[in-house]
């Protein structure tokens, strides 16, 4: 087993909400007791319940979970509805001109959208996808710097049926170039460049750079003009976006699609060297964001919400674009990143926009508690009344500064876990009712089946015993499959205790109360800031490189970044030669470009050879315990190699002392 399902620190401090936020939170103590006994009673039944009160349906279903083809799963199946009818349309009487989205920009315009402007600028450009031809079912990926236009192109598409596929802007050409084949699209919609932290990202060229080796599937390429960047054009296939909207109707019917219609596809990064297409549906990907989003951050009519992330990721398709949206709120989107022009950036906007929920990944929180008190302190922050964190455990000592600094003690934070794959936070504390405990993500949300088993997929039972993260029974969020791969979704997720546990790819142990504490991913997959990176894919890279014979990729623990990618390498002809040549500056640059620059390795480290065992695995663990400049304790008996550990640990002699 995995060092992650072994040991972790105990931490006993506990903050019960505060009086004033409980008395009128939602739901209260007596409501969450009454959904967890419904859940436990009828789960096909709550889920149902649930689908009927929140979301809006074209034709009603009348039947919740067919689990006939485990572990091909469906909810709701006959029902009809679109995402976008139910994240806009329904809120036109109500709360028409309330404002859906206040936009501030990199260098630090803002711009508001009401929920009506958002509605039209959705529907004019709906119309131009159909009249570019576009229909349902066809795959539309999005490259598009943070903003409304990335919320405006994927309600269009689910608008029209077509489904859509986000690519984080940060990926380089080669990785947008595999993204857009897989998933076969038709349609690729960027913008000319984005400013982002003061610097243009050039989003045309690198999809022209995508596209240079042949269009395959795709037709068009759709260009916002974002600020005027000069570009290539290729007459061919570009067409501005403006073009694209000019003359359009801002009515748009829309097509009706069934429940398990595919919503849209997000690839993320697995245990091989190929990013998996995550497919979620329609309705029960709808469901999930939208109580989710109830349950985890109690919205009440004058919120303002504000999540940090970008729509590239699963947090900004959840917590930006349809959570927010289903549940009619006011929400901040910004473009920018958290240290431009200067680290009071949050603290400015969060004053600024009065912002009263605040969700953001504890990687940025450890980036700025490294500023010191003051900063934060120059702002009123008295419009906060909630916090949250999302993608990694979060350290003790950065919880207890968000929670002082931030929430002048009086804001409950919530830590949410969850992953692209569930679609929606699943273990999550309900604000008003359950005391938080910094670092642990407390317990499974209603109708959310999480528990913790052993090797034998036995349920652990004893406090702080180490195991396996699984959920016992199919939710609506959950993915449906892996684009056009179903035996990787059959085998990653279902193969391991069956085909009706998923196994998330966590390790987790609870405490005496209960309550659950994520120890981390126990398959060869990263979290860098918050992201997650597959070690293969990154040994690949590198092993793509002339000059690399093999490579190994391991994690690290970094103050800041949660993780640091720490790759041994061994170079093609004498290793001196490689440190000589700055090879490891090459390396990082080499690995930005195939993938991105999220994904250079932080340390590159040139040895003779990888330690193996006997039948040619590579020791990972060994690895991770050298990184770490630990003592080794495990058992080097089974080492193919044995004489390469004096060099490794030479190898980590020299890079601390370098440090
Ligand atoms: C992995 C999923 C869910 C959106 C962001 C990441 C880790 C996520 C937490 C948390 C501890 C967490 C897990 C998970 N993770 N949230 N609150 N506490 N760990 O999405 O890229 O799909 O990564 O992030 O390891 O498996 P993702």
């Amino acid at each position: 087993m995995n060092d992650k399902i072994e040991s972790a620190p105990h931490e006993g401090r506990s903050f019960a909400p505060p009086a004033t936020f409980s008395e009128t939170a939602q739901p209260s103590a007596a409501a969450l007791a009454a959904l967890y006994r419904e859940a436990a009673e009828d789960h096909s039944g709550f889920w149902a319940r649930q689908a009927r009160r929140n979301l809006s349906w074209k034709l009603p279903f009348t039947q919740g979970l067919d689990d006939s083809h485990p572990p091909f799963f469906k909810w709701f199946a006959d029902g009809w509805l679109n995402a976008s009818y139910n994240a806009l349309d329904r809120h036109l009487d109500s709360r028409g001109d309330k404002t859906a989205l206040i936009f501030e920009s990199d260098e630090g315009t803002v711009q508001r959208y009401s929920y009506r402007a958002l509605h039209a600028e959705v529907c004019r450009f709906a119309n131009g996808l159909r009249t570019l031809g576009l229909h349902k079912g066809d795959r539309v990926v999005i490259y598009l710097p943070m903003g409304p236009q990335a919320i405006i192109a994927m309600l269009a598409c689910a608008r029209i049926g077509a489904i859509h596929s986000v690519v984080f802007g940060g990926f380089s050409a080669d990785s947008l170039r595999d993204r857009i084949r897989d998933a076969g699209a038709r349609l690729v919609i960027t913008a000319d460049a984005a400013p982002r932290g003061g610097r243009l990202v050039p989003l045309k060229d690198t999809v022209d750079a995508a596209l240079a080796a042949g269009y395959d599937t795709v037709r068009q390429v759709v260009v916002y003009r974002r600020n005027g960047a000069a570009i290539a054009w290729n007459r061919e296939h570009d067409i501005w976006w403006d073009d694209v909207v000019a003359g359009q109707l801002a009515v748009c019917e829309p097509e009706w699609v069934e429940a398990e219609f595919p919503l849209f596809l997000l690839y993320t990064s697995g245990s091989t060297g190929k990013p998996k297409g995550v497919q979620h549906s329609t309705a029960g990907y709808l469901l999930g964001a939208m109580t989710s989003m109830q349950w985890v951050f109690d919205p009440r009519p004058d919120d303002v919400f504000w999540c940090t992330a970008d729509v590239g990721w699963i947090t900004g398709h959840s917590y930006v674009c349809y959570g927010p949206l289903l549940n009619g709120m006011t929400q901040v989107v910004f473009e920018g990143v958290p240290t431009h022009p200067d680290p009071e950036r949050f603290w400015r906007m969060i004053a600024a926009h009065q912002v009263s929920i605040f969700y953001t990944a504890p990687t940025a929180i450890r980036a700025l508690m490294r500023n010191g008190d003051e900063l934060p302190r120059r702002h009123d922050l008295g419009s906060l009344r909630l916090l949250g964190t999302v993608g990694e455990p979060i350290n003790p000592e950065a919880w207890m500064w968000y929670h002082r600094v931030i929430g002048n003690e009086r804001c409950p934070i919530v830590d949410t876990w969850w992953q692209t794959e569930t679609g929606a936070a699943m273990i999550a504390p309900v604000p008003g009712v359950v005391a938080a405990k910094p670092g642990s993500c407390t317990r499974p949300l209603p109708g959310i089946a999480v528990d913790i088993v052993d090797e034998q997929g036995a349920p652990v039972t004893a406090p702080y015993e180490g195991g396996y993260l699984v959920v016992n029974k199919p939710w609506p969020s959950m993915l449906r499959t892996i684009w056009g791969d179903d035996a990787r979704y059959e085998k990653t997720y279902f193969g391991q205790f069956g085909k009706q546990v998923y196994v998330a790819g966590d390790g987790a142990h609870r405490d005496e109360d209960g309550y659950i504490w994520i120890l981390g991913r126990i398959d060869d997959v990263l979290n860098v800031s918050g992201h997650r990176l597959g070690t293969a894919e990154i040994e690949s890279a590198l092993a793509s490189h002339p000059r690399v014979a093999e490579a190994a990729v391991v994690g690290r623990p970094h103050e800041i970044k949660g993780e640091a990618v720490l790759a041994f390498v061994v170079a093609r002809g004498e290793r001196h030669a490689a440190v000589a040549d700055g090879l490891a500056a090459e390396l990082r640059e080499w690995v930005g470009t195939r993938i991105g620059a999220i994904a250079k390795p932080d340390e590159i480290r040139f040895v003779d050879g990888l330690p193996k065992t006997r039948s040619g695995k590579i020791m990972r663990r060994l690895l991770r315990t050298v990184g770490r400049g630990e003592t080794i304790t495990q058992d080097t008996s089974t080492l193919e190699n044995e004489a390469i550990l004096g060099q490794l640990c030479a190898a980590e002699a020299r890079a601390s002392a370098a440090a």
